[in-house]
């Protein structure tokens, strides 16, 4: 668990009742147009069945998924994801997936300390790599260029926004100091 001023951070494992509670970020991420796997519009149960899977992977321990709660009203703001599935010559490698946070709740650091934290995270389980791809141009791309994050190249038109067109993605690595 860690605390920032804005937010707490915890991981999710098995809690069946913030299912509804992360769908509310995923949907909302979609709708303001946020290209992370779904195209617009994303329909509750489709959300829903998405983050059961994610959950029961997680118990499998198949990924790590964090989420951040508003301190005062324990509210769901935020979420990301460390994915642990890699071939096996790839034991020290993980991959940042999944990242979201709520529009409301954006723009008070809760992006930056999900980052921070999956880092740790990975740290923990003695990950020495981390790679991810963004959306070239969007907030997360400053965000984790800001935090460290070393830039690979940009892979032009990549996925579809939700709504569609093509958009272009920018791969990211960052390097961990064993812990
Ligand atoms: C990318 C994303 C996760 C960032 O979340 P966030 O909580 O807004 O992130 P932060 O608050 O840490 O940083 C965002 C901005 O707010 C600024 N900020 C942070 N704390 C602040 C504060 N207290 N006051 C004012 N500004 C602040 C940061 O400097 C940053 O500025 P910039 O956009 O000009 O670079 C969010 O925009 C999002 O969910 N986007 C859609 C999904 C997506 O693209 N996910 C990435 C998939 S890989």
């Amino acid at each position: 668990m860690m605390k920032t001023d804005t937010c707490l951070i915890r991981q999710v494992k098995e809690e069946p009742l913030l299912i509804s509670a992360l769908t509310d970020v995923l949907i909302d991420c979609v709708e303001g147009g946020a290209s992370i796997g779904f195209m617009h519009p994303l329909s509750r149960e489709q959300a829903m069945l998405f983050w059961q899977r994610m959950l029961d992977s997680a118990q499998r321990g198949e990924r790590v998924i964090l989420a951040a709660e508003e301190p005062a009203s324990g509210r769901i703001v935020g979420t990301v994801q460390l994915v642990l599935t890699m071939p096996d010559n790839q034991p020290h490698r993980a991959d940042v997936a999944k990242m979201q946070v709520h529009r409301d709740a954006r723009r008070k650091g809760v992006g930056k300390a999900l980052i921070l934290a999956i880092e740790d995270c990975a740290r923990q389980l003695g990950k020495t790599l981390l790679v991810l791809d963004t959306v070239t141009g969007s907030d997360a791309e400053r965000l984790y260029e800001r935090l460290g994050w070393q830039r690979c190249g940009v892979i032009p038109g990549y996925a579809l926004f939700p709504r569609g067109g093509l958009c272009s993605t920018t791969v990211f690595y960052r390097q961990l100091d064993a812990s």
